[in-house]
């Protein structure tokens, strides 16, 4: 399946601007997931092997899931799950709907397996995606994977406001979704990566706990977890202060790593032009700062902390690497682009068949073994 996407299916989406093929990829798995029958056959083709995993006190039937950014709006949420995702993070969704920044603001450096983007949180605001949501539900065709929600802020709201903004989106999503992910780390809206400062992280994990403590009795339901997701140039001193604000507000794990900023070298002159963009830069040059991140946080926190790693993942070896590294789960949005939707499945099995291999017998035993 991987050789037919190569050969046949992605020189035809590699034709057309990044961002219309996106859009068009997403609206073609939104329609067949409203369809069982559609999203019974992507199952056959795409599920993945069980490779179960419990983090968070969420149960995972495996330890891939997809990245925010892919599918913002909660447009094709049952399809993750079809095409062997063992979860999926909806988003970034901020309060207001937004249009995010001018166009063009997606490009593929085809020779370095990357992409370029400047987004800007374009989505259709909290309310919306709320609604989406509920209609998903009222279908019955909400998946039985978790679903977390990335939450960004709104570019109208002044940095001064931005625990009101989170706190905003929290509670009107709260009782859909499995995990909340705070995003302080995208480069595309102006100041957010400031964000990540202590001082601000206080007000807005304690805005967003006091939300949580209030819809857990409203709802009477559990508390839900929360996660932060960072910069991968966050480091040093900053991220043992980030650290600290984490315990102080029992947040429940970290996302390693969001796009970075820097530019890998290249001889390639299209890829040059395309890193001369500005924006955040995903895929294969990310792969290794990630996974030191990882390493980084798992270290710090002895192994205590869940992290979740994303950055560069596109074979077996890269996704094992990156839990031996610390993380508990894995994510991927590039490697979807680049190797099609059989990457899940095929990441996963081959998970699954090293882990025998090496003489393992759970996923969650390799976690930090070469921290
Ligand atoms: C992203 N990413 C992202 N992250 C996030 O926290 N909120 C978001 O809204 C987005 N949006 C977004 C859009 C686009 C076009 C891309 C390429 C990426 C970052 C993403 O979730 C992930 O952290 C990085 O892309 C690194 O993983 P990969 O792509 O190397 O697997």
């Amino acid at each position: 399946m991987g050789f037919l996407y190569r050969n046949l299916l992605r020189p035809a989406v590699f034709f057309q601007d990044s961002e219309k093929a996106h859009l068009r990829i997403i609206s073609t798995l939104a329609r067949a997931s409203k369809s069982r029958l559609w999203s019974s056959l992507m199952g056959s083709f795409y599920s993945s092997p069980d490779l179960p995993v419990r983090v968070l006190g969420l149960d995972f039937s495996n330890p891939l899931g997809i990245a925010a950014g892919m599918d913002k709006n909660g447009e094709a949420v049952p399809a993750w799950e079809s095409i062997g995702f063992g979860f999926c993070e909806i988003g970034g969704v901020t309060l207001h709907e937004q249009p995010g920044n001018p166009k063009p603001r997606m490009f593929r450096a085809n020779s370095e397996k990357a992409l370029v983007n400047r987004m800007g949180f374009n989505n259709i605001g909290a309310k919306h995606v709320a609604n989406k949501f509920q209609d998903w539900k009222n279908r019955g065709l909400w998946p039985k994977a978790p679903v977390g929600l990335n939450l960004g802020k709104s570019k109208v709201t002044p940095i001064e406001d931005a625990s009101k903004d989170y706190a905003g989106s929290f509670e009107l999503l709260w009782n859909y979704v499995d995990f909340f992910v705070i995003n302080v780390s995208s480069p595309n809206t102006p100041g957010l990566r400031d964000l990540q400062h202590p001082n601000h992280l206080d007000s807005i994990f304690s805005a967003c706990q006091i939300i949580n403590d209030e819809c857990s009795q409203t709802y009477s339901k559990p508390t839900k977890p929360i996660l932060v997701k960072i910069a991968p140039e966050v480091s040093g001193d900053h991220l043992k202060a980030l650290i600290q604000q984490i315990e102080k507000h029992s947040i429940n794990g970290i996302i390693a790593t969001n796009t970075t900023i820097s530019r890998p070298q290249t001889k390639n002159s299209k890829s040059k032009r395309i890193f001369e963009e500005s924006g955040g830069l995903s895929g294969l040059p990310l792969k290794n700062m990630s996974t030191e991140h990882i390493r980084k946080i798992y270290r710090h926190t002895n192994g205590n902390l869940p992290i979740i790693g994303v950055g560069g993942i596109f074979t077996v070896e890269d996704a094992w690497e990156k839990m031996a590294a610390g993380a508990s789960l894995l994510q991927l949005y590039t490697g979807l682009v680049f190797e099609g939707p059989g990457i899940a499945r095929s990441i996963v099995s081959g998970l699954k068949k090293k882990l025998k291999r090496e003489g393992f017998n759970d996923i969650a035993e390799i976690v930090g073994i070469e921290s």
